[in-house]
């Protein structure tokens, strides 16, 4: 039975992760194959005629749950009645920067869309920013957004917990679908804690598989650096498995996520000594439509430090869109 029409709103549409993301979405896979969804596509106006070439390709393409597609360049039609917000639109970086260097170009989108959806979204709206540097941009969009619930901004570090779960499995030789329990922590920079420390593979522990010089030298720095990696490899950043990576958040934060967490920044409410307030990835499950923070997990000297470190770079970021006046009323 076909269930009710989902108006989903993807900004910086007319870029490349929007170009990846839109035919996922528009096919079903992003809420699942009996939900209808109407398109809302949100460009500045240099983007806007990439973004409605790309609506006439989803025309072409007669998807059957797709009802409608609009492009535009308000926000404020943008994020009209929209239940789901994909916050893209953003510069990335190139060779050499670090996603930080985009903080002072890049937040300053954040707060009126913030504002956007605050006036215009649906009471459910779901929002996931994925533009760069992601954890800061949701601060800033939460805060200018303050008759929405805290819980409903998301940051995507989805990309590096499928990225720490692929190390993994290629490192062991086993299928991804063996690796269990893997978590991300902290910020989606250089100093994020891809953590195994409670994952296993086909039902052992990571930690008696793989040993600490491995963690430490290749594993972490490997994940912590892939989008520096493709960057250097590919000539741009990533574009398909960030677009997938969206694609699994979205789908487990409105279906749920089975028997395994996964990773997402959420808004800390001080779980793990992880500042409060803070947008602040952890290992969360998803149930009834809504994260929670993995509890009871044992944080260990080699875990704490790491996770106090990512802590940090947060409380950096924030100073830095704090002392720019980027922060709302929230
Ligand atoms: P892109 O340059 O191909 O596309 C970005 C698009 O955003 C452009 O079309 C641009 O016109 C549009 N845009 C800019 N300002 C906008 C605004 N105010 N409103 C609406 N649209 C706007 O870049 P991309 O490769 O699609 O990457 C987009 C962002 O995603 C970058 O910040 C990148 O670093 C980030 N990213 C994040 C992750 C993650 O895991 N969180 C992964 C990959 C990329
Ligand atoms: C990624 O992790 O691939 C993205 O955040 C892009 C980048 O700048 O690394």
């Amino acid at each position: 039975m076909q269930r009710q029409r989902v108006n989903v709103t993807v900004t910086g549409a007319g870029g490349n992760i929007g170009y990846a993301l839109m035919f996922r979405i528009a096919s079903g896979q992003l809420l699942g194959p009996n939900v209808p969804v109407a398109l809302r596509l949100l460009e500045i106006p240099t983007g806007l005629q990439a973004a409605e070439g790309s609506a006439f390709e989803l025309q072409d393409s007669a998807f059957p749950l797709l009802r409608d597609v609009r492009v535009t360049d308000d926000p404020a039609q943008a994020f009209e009645g929209s239940n789901i917000a994909i916050l893209v639109g953003s510069r990335p970086r190139g060779p050499g920067q670090q996603r930080a260097d985009l903080l002072e170009g890049n937040a300053r989108i954040f707060g009126p869309q913030g504002a956007a959806i605050n006036a215009g979204a649906a009471d459910d709206i779901r929002v996931v920013v994925v533009g760069n540097p992601a954890n800061t941009n949701t601060l800033v969009t939460a805060s200018h957004a303050p008759d929405v619930p805290a819980d409903r901004f998301t940051a995507l570090t989805r990309l590096d917990h499928n990225r720490a779960v692929a190390q993994l499995a290629a490192h062991l030789s086993v299928p991804v679908t063996s690796v269990r329990g893997v978590a991300i922590w902290g910020n989606h920079s250089v100093k994020q804690y891809p953590d195994v420390t409670h994952a296993t593979v086909d039902g052992r522990p990571v930690r008696e598989l793989v040993d600490e010089a491995w963690l430490v030298n290749e594993f972490i720095p490997r994940v912590a650096n892939r989008g520096a990696e493709i960057i250097a490899v590919r000539g741009a950043s990533s574009m398909g498995s960030a677009a997938s990576a969206t694609v699994d958040h979205v789908y487990d934060w409105v279906n749920g996520t089975g028997d395994d967490w996964t990773s997402a920044g959420v808004i800390s409410d001080g779980s793990y000594g992880v500042t409060a307030g803070l947008v602040s990835s952890y290992p969360v499950r998803s149930l009834g439509g809504n994260w929670s923070i993995e509890p009871g997990l044992e944080i260990d000297a080699f875990s704490r430090a790491r996770i106090d470190a990512s802590v940090a770079d947060l409380q950096s970021e924030r100073d830095t869109v704090s002392a720019l006046g980027l922060l709302g009323p929230r």
